[in-house]
């Protein structure tokens, strides 16, 4: 079945007819672009952990709950808990603020992502083993798309028209013991827009294929909490879900109602052939702001809103806007002769897609026929950087080298090697091989004559590459070793070819990455979903024993540990360019302050430069 219909442009009446319509068609096909299409037939689920990193320390110490609880990465909250929230902090707040504003915060160190790495993939596991294909996606550490079509069309084919209160949906082909009962006539869970009920069986009026798409979605929104209240039960994690037929729209739809709960977009979804009304589709995703569609970037949101405020909108990457620098959906997608070729007049430039114009203007529209990936088993790059205050002599760039590819090294043995085989050294396989090595860094912007610095996002990083030597994937030798013929064999003479005349002033930033990876082949392992709750069970209930030593140690150890932190400057941070974007574990590349020594988000510095000049 596919629902696919060409939309008419923005503006449609009940005056379009066909001509226009073959019109608008034409129109874009003269200028190189196909017509909007959107496909309905998929059912597509969106699930987003509640404070996952949060969650993961809570899961691994209970008595956490109950505490406000921030996780930091260099000096700043990268995520809090319910109660931390309740007691007013925010995700991205200094740690120093964070203190003044609730002083008894339970503060984590959330440098090593290993942890969350792995919670991620046992989570990302568990929601899989539901489907029946491997179609799911994981987005960030803390995001999971399904697209559970096939269970829907499956399912729908068995459901008794005659008693849709009470249904039963298969889980299983081959096993028909193995589902749950649910009443087909309502959606689960909240809807958007709300809706007291939904008319399937007393209105003729609607159209059948919209029919289709109702009850659809409703086994969806069933579906939904049916693994819902799974992962909650033996995994200990709650979620926030959407369900719709792309991607985009069930992950946007999910959030209308968080924490832990769900919501199913409903029908009618745009204009379709019969009726012309306006459709939820458009009225939902017309009231985001430009910045909140994944797949518009932050620099082309901010093209955007330049375009309709006609001035230069503020810049502010990760903070909330002002009213008055918003620009909606509907601010951008109604505005005078909008469409694909406008658009790629304001996006397009170097660097950008050919076809950013139509893309974007398929998503302010709510299109995104994007498929569910199967998660990819291996990273595309490792990258490990720190920022500093800046290093100005070989000896100490030649000590960072060293402390970074240690790292590097760890990550790839933890990433790279497939663990499940067996104890002893000799099973360990490299699940991919990168072939190339990255050196970059980035200069230290020279002081101005009043002492202060210019400071900007796209504080231009140098890089190098270079083919990856085969002694780094040698196992006999401590990472320590292996990085240290690494940075003698190669890094070394990278960097003077960085810096050929030996004057790279200060540096404030140094990465080291391997990329390009070529995978091993058949590296991708089946698990059962099952055995994996049962075993974060475990781990629960071994946590919650060790945690007898109370909540008050608990505290102090934090503390203790956090302060020594804050006072060195060369813990490693991790890089994940790898995942595509999740606001959780935002990498936030950062730059050290004279003044205070502080690692401070490149967005937030020049901010800070002014609150130090700032007189008391
Ligand atoms: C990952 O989590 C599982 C399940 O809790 C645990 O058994 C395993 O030791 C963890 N692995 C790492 C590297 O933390
Ligand atoms: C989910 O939302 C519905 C409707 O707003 C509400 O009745 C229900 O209690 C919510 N569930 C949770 C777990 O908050
Ligand atoms: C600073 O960090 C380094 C590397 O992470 C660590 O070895 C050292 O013990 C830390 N120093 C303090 C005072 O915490």
């Amino acid at each position: 079945m596919s629902n696919g219909y060409v939309e008419p442009r923005r503006n449609a009446t009940d005056q379009v007819t066909k001509n226009s319509d073959m019109r608008i068609t034409s129109m874009l096909a003269l200028a190189g672009m196909a017509a909007l299409r959107r496909d309905d037939s998929r059912v597509i689920i969106h699930f987003d952990y509640d404070c996952f990193y949060a969650s993961v320390l809570e899961a691994e110490n209970p008595a956490l709950k109950s505490l406000p609880l921030a996780v930091q990465q260099k000096q700043i909250v990268v995520t809090c808990n319910y109660e931390a929230r309740r007691r007013g902090l925010r995700k991205l707040q200094l740690i120093r603020e964070a203190r003044q504003i609730c002083p008894d915060v339970v503060i984590v160190l959330g440098e090593d992502l290993t942890k969350f790495r792995n919670a991620s993939k046992i989570l990302y596991d568990f929601l899989k083993g539901f489907l029946w294909t491997q179609r799911a996606e994981r987005l960030g550490f803390d995001e999971v798309f399904l697209d559970a079509t096939d269970m829907i069309d499956y399912n729908m084919a068995l459901l008794n028209p005659y008693d849709l209160a009470h249904s039963f949906f298969f889980l299983d082909k081959q096993d028909p013991t193995n589902g749950f009962q649910f009443d087909a006539t309502k959606f689960c869970g909240p809807t958007y827009p709300e809706s007291a009920g939904i008319p399937l069986s007393d209105n003729t009026r609607i159209e059948e294929s919209q029919r289709t798409l109702t009850l659809r979605l409703i086994l969806g929104s069933h579906l939904a909490h049916y693994i819902r209240s799974r992962l909650d039960n033996e995994c200990g994690y709650t979620a926030t879900v959407g369900i719709s037929t792309s991607k985009l729209l069930a992950k946007l739809v999910g959030n209308t109602h968080k924490p832990n709960n769900q919501t199913a977009l409903i029908p009618p979804y745009g204009l379709s052939a019969i009726s012309r009304e306006e459709g939820n589709i458009h009225r939902f995703i017309d009231d985001h702001e430009v910045g909140k569609i994944p797949g518009i970037g932050f620099k082309s949101a901010h093209k955007l809103r330049t375009y309709i405020l006609h001035r230069e909108a503020k810049f502010k990457p990760y903070t909330e806007r002002d009213d008055k620098d918003q620009v909606k959906v509907r601010n951008v997608r109604l505005s005078s002769t909008m469409g694909p070729s406008k658009l790629l007049d304001i996006l397009g430039g170097p660097g950008t897609p050919r076809d950013i114009g139509f893309r974007t203007w398929e998503l302010l529209n709510g299109v995104d026929n994007s498929e569910v990936r199967e998660a990819r088993a291996v990273p595309k790059q490792i990258s490990i950087e720190d920022s500093y205050m800046g290093v100005e002599n070989f000896w100490d760039v030649k000590k960072q080298l060293h402390l970074l590819s240690t790292s590097l090294i760890q990550r790839m043995r933890t990433d790279l090697i497939d663990g499940n085989q067996g104890t002893d050294g000799e099973d360990l396989r490299w699940m991919a091989h990168p072939r190339t090595l990255r050196l970059s860094t980035r200069r230290r912007s020279s002081k101005n004559a009043d002492g202060s610095r210019d400071y900007c996002f796209t504080n231009g990083r140098t890089s190098r590459s270079a083919p990856l030597p085969n002694f780094i994937f040698n196992l006999a030798e401590s990472a320590e070793v292996v990085a240290e013929k690494l940075v003698n064999d190669c890094l070394v003479s990278m960097f003077r070819k960085l810096y050929p005349d030996k004057s790279f002033g200060e540096l404030s930033l140094i990465n080291v990455a391997v990329t390009n990876m070529v995978e091993s082949a058949g590296v991708e392992k089946q698990s059962s979903g099952r055995d994996i709750g049962k075993m974060l069970k475990q781990q629960r209930s071994d946590a919650a024993s060790k945690s007898e030593k109370g909540t008050e140690n608990f505290h102090q150890d934090f503390l203790a540990q956090d302060e020594s932190f804050l006072n060195n400057h060369s813990g490693a941070r991790v890089d994940e360019t790898t995942w595509e974007e999740s606001d959780e574990e935002e990498v936030l590349s950062t730059q050290v302050c004279d003044v205070c020594g502080s690692h401070i988000p490149l967005f937030a510095f020049s901010a800070h430069a002014l609150y130090h000049r700032v007189p008391d």
